[in-house]
């Protein structure tokens, strides 16, 4: 049927484009066929397939039974489906006899990789939701994260212990404790339970599943499978809920997008908190039989002999992992690998070439997409530099585009009908995707909260009485349709591979400073990726201890988004309404030629600030200063 469906469309696109006989688009004829082929298969097989994640991982198991699923690079632990299995059996097993039922949530708060999968998957063949909680959050975000999920439950690793016991008393009393890992009974907080031994004493017997199998129109309460928090565009990390037609799809469409095997062999070195390491990467072991090889902390140095030690034919990379390892030192076993194919987001045209020709990588498989986001897009037919396609000719086809926003203020610019004003090529707009609720292809599953949902969703955008998703990243296409990143809009930016929200650092730091007014900016850093976090405090009579704010920020932030500039100011500017004047600073940087204020540079060799003069902002903006 679906054989059918192909040719019949190709035929008919076939005919569409002598229409067009002489435009440019019959150069990209290829990108249109594959990009058509890739979406009508993907809604296909999604439609077929209404299974829940561990229903289809049953089938994987069924298929491939004592195959390598996960091997756990560091300890070099290997599971089979079968191990895989058994384990999730028991966790689920073990949750059912403690009286978890379908619509609970469990936190799950661990760095360690080797039980993750089998955790969150336990959970889910009984209807229990993961909260996926990123392992470098403390105090406050840690105890947001937690409480906004609802959890009844957090397992934490016991590598996480400290941070546990800092949030223990600020959690809810009913919230119960598992540790998994190593145990010391002195040093958890009270009432924890060790998971280890309690799951040795469960069975392995398949749990009695709930019927909740995926369809059309049943509603978005009952898919839920886990909760990944984002940092989104505003205050701290929201929860956007992944349900289990996503997690398919965002496999899938990789999966038969960049036409990989079950035979391929995927190394995945990025953290299983967010939809790239745990979806895109895990789910093609789940789904489609893949053996998958976990990396707890991405490491430059070992990255290639990995690949050749475990046979990997695909890697996953954000941007900043292609830039690290292009900072290494050359050597033969960078090229002496059986790599095909980089899979991930995030690269930058500037070093693109660079990496396919010194690693010998035949492929970039460039794809965009948020965890919660209503657009996806993958660059399937090897193009250098872009991050996707949508083909020009049959927009209708896949709903989504460019539109004008104010680089400024980020607001949508409106044509006088009050509809967005749709982007030519070459001009960046944000990336908005066509919300058909009814539709699970093009709906929107959103956050817990439904204000932040809402936020994140405008009317008007394509038509009159319509309303779509704002993806928050500006884009460009080009004459054909392909579509290349520019940059994020709103209040976040990105370091160290990471979302850094600027609402919560002026928060965090706020509070460190006795609520002095900051404000939060990313600027750009020559030939660093992303943006560097550089704050603006406004302290009129100079009282700011720096070495104490420091230590504090230790405590409070995770590396990557503590600030890398400081400027101390009499007052920062604001608006009417009073919301901060952002553009002024954004604009002067942190150039001492150019800001009378007192500067500060965060030495990361010294852990400390250091003052920032002329020298030093020369060294760093050669690139001689590590940043
Ligand atoms: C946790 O959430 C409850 C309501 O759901 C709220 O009353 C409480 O203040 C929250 N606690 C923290 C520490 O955010
Ligand atoms: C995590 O790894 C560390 C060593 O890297 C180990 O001490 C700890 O017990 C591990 N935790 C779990 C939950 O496996
Ligand atoms: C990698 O492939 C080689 C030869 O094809 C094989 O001998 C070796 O066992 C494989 N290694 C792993 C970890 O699968
Ligand atoms: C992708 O493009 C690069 C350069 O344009 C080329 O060297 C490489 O062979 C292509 N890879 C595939 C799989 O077609
Ligand atoms: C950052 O945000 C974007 C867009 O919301 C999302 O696609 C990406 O996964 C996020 N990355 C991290 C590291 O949180
Ligand atoms: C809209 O939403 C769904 C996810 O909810 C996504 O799969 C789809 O690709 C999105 N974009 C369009 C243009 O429909
Ligand atoms: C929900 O989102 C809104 C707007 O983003 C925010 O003001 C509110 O504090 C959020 N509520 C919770 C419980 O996080
Ligand atoms: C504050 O506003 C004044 C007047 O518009 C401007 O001259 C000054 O540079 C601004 N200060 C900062 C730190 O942006």
């Amino acid at each position: 049927c679906v054989r059918m469906l192909r040719l019949a469309c190709s035929t008919a696109l076939l005919f569409v484009l002598r229409l067009f006989a002489g435009l440019p688009w019959l150069q990209v004829l290829p990108s249109i066929v594959i990009f058509f082929l890739v979406y009508v298969t993907i809604s296909f097989l999604h439609l077929r397939e209404r299974n829940t994640i561990p229903k289809l991982f049953a089938k994987s198991v069924k298929k491939y039974g004592d195959k390598t699923a996960l091997i756990f690079e560091g300890t070099g632990e290997k599971w089979s489906f079968k191990e895989l299995d058994d384990y999730s059996n028991r966790v689920a097993n073990l949750l059912l006899q403690r009286g978890f039922t379908e619509g609970d949530v469990i936190a799950l708060f661990m760095e360690n990789h080797s039980q993750y999968v089998g955790l969150w998957l336990g959970m889910a063949k009984i209807g229990v939701e993961a909260a996926l909680i990123n392992f470098n959050l403390r105090l406050e975000a840690l105890v947001h994260c937690v409480n906004i999920s609802s959890a009844r439950a957090v397992v934490f690793g016991s590598e996480l212990t400290d941070a546990m016991c800092e949030v223990h008393s600020s959690m809810g009393k009913t919230v119960k404790l598992l540790c998994a890992g190593e145990w010391d009974p002195k040093r958890v907080p009270e009432g924890t339970e060790h998971l280890e031994p309690l799951l040795e004493a469960t069975s392995t017997n398949q749990p009695r599943q709930p019927d909740r199998s995926f369809t059309v129109f049943s509603s978005i309460l009952l898919d839920r499978l886990f909760y990944i928090y984002t940092s989104g565009t505003t205050g701290m990390p929201k929860a956007a809920i992944v349900v289990h037609s996503r997690y398919y799809r965002m496999a899938a469409l990789v999966y038969y997008g960049f036409r990989m095997k079950p035979e391929d062999v995927l190394y995945d070195c990025l953290p299983l908190y967010h939809s790239a390491g745990n979806i895109v990467g895990v789910g093609q072991c789940l789904i489609h039989g893949m053996t998958a090889v976990i990396r707890k902390k991405f490491s430059a140095s070992k990255f290639w002999d990995d690949c050749i030690k475990y046979n990997c034919t695909i890697v996953q990379y954000i941007g900043e992992i292609c830039r690290y390892l292009l900072n290494q030192p050359k050597k033969d076993t960078e090229h002496q690998h059986k790599v095909r194919m980089a899979l991930g987001n995030g690269l930058r045209q500037s070093i693109w070439e660079e990496f396919t020709t010194r690693f010998n990588v035949p492929q970039i498989a460039e794809f965009y997409g948020a965890t919660e986001c209503n657009c996806s897009l993958g660059n399937f037919d090897n193009k250098t530099g872009a991050c996707g396609f949508n083909s020009r000719i049959l927009p209708f086809f896949y709903p989504i585009r460019l539109v004008k926003v104010d680089e400024e203020t980020m607001e949508l610019i409106r044509g006088p009908d009050g509809v967005c004003i749709p982007c030519g090529p070459g001009e960046p707009g944000q990336l908005v995707g066509r919300i058909i609720q009814n539709d699970p292809l093009r709906r929107f599953d959103g956050y817990v909260n439904q204000s932040a949902s809402n936020k994140k969703v405008a009317q008007d955008v394509f038509k009159k009485g319509d309303s779509a998703y704002l993806s928050g990243d500006v884009l460009v296409m080009d004459d054909y349709g392909y579509m290349y990143f520019k940059d994020r809009t709103g209040d976040t930016f990105r370091w160290k591979g990471e979302n850094v929200s600027t609402t919560e650092v002026e928060g965090t730091l706020s509070r460190l400073l006795d609520m002095k007014d900051v404000v939060e900016n990313g600027v750009e850093v020559p030939g660093a990726e992303g943006k560097a976090g550089m704050a603006a405090i406004a302290d009129p009579d100079r009282s700011t201890d720096l070495a104490k704010f420091s230590r504090d920020l230790e405590k409070a932030l995770p590396p990557y988004a503590r600030p890398v500039f400081l400027r101390f100011l009499p007052e920062v500017n604001k608006t009417g309404t009073f919301k901060f004047q952002k553009t002024d600073m954004r604009r002067e940087g942190f150039d001492p030629n150019v800001i009378s204020d007192k500067l500060y540079f965060l030495d990361c060799t010294k852990g400390q600030y250091v003052e920032l003069n002329v020298e030093l902002h020369r060294s760093i903006v050669s690139g001689k200063q590590k940043l």
